[in-house]
């Protein structure tokens, strides 16, 4: 099959890769590019294990061509940490236990992020519906979506937001808190 040359934005670099044009985003992550961080799963779409943001959308990479991405920009989840940094919901993964196996974790992460780009200052339901597609049958989704809510308020927190979401709201502001004296 001939190959052609795909060229888009992956974590802020311009970069271009030859590939058939039947490979997937997936596989032109993780075999030609290396970005080993982007997991796969079930590879049919369903376990949301290879979740990358399409320009800021999240998408199951496993599903998606890479001729599709011509032009387009592509975050991983090696796009989120600035140096050593943590992004926000990284941090809050670690610090409230949200964090799992390697496998589910890195799309967890990836659907937290786009939600909170579109929604800073989501409920806990418009959270779980957030990551719906994240599977993971290891273990109960409560520590994730309070990571989460942390994220989130902390955010909110340092720009002087209000909360609009009540309880669990204030449970996660004084988590995010106790996190940030600590
Ligand atoms: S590996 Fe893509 S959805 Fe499961
Ligand atoms: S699939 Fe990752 S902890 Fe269950």
């Amino acid at each position: 099959m001939a190959k052609l040359v795909v060229s888009f934005e992956l974590n802020g670099v311009p970069t271009d890769v030859l590939t058939e044009p039947n490979r997937s985003l997936l596989e032109v992550l993780r075999d030609t590019l290396e970005n080993t961080g982007t997991k796969e799963g079930c590879g049919t779409g369903d376990c949301g294990a290879c979740t990358v943001l399409l320009d800021s959308r999240p998408v199951t990479a496993c599903l998606v061509l890479a001729p599709e991405v011509q032009g387009r920009k592509i975050t991983t989840v090696e796009g989120l940490a600035r140096g050593a940094k943590l992004h926000p919901v990284q941090k809050a993964f670690v610090e409230q236990g949200g964090l799992q196996c390697g496998i589910c974790t890195p799309g967890m992460i990836m659907s937290a992020v786009a939600l909170l780009e579109r929604n800073p200052t989501p409920n806990e339901q418009e959270i779980r519906y957030a990551i719906a597609g994240n599977l993971c049958r290891c273990t109960g989704y409560d520590k994730i979506v309070r990571a989460i809510e942390v994220a989130a308020y902390s955010a909110a927190a340092q720009n002087g937001a209000a909360s609009p979401n009540g309880q669990v709201a204030q449970t996660a502001k004084t988590e995010a808190s106790k996190t940030e004296v600590s």
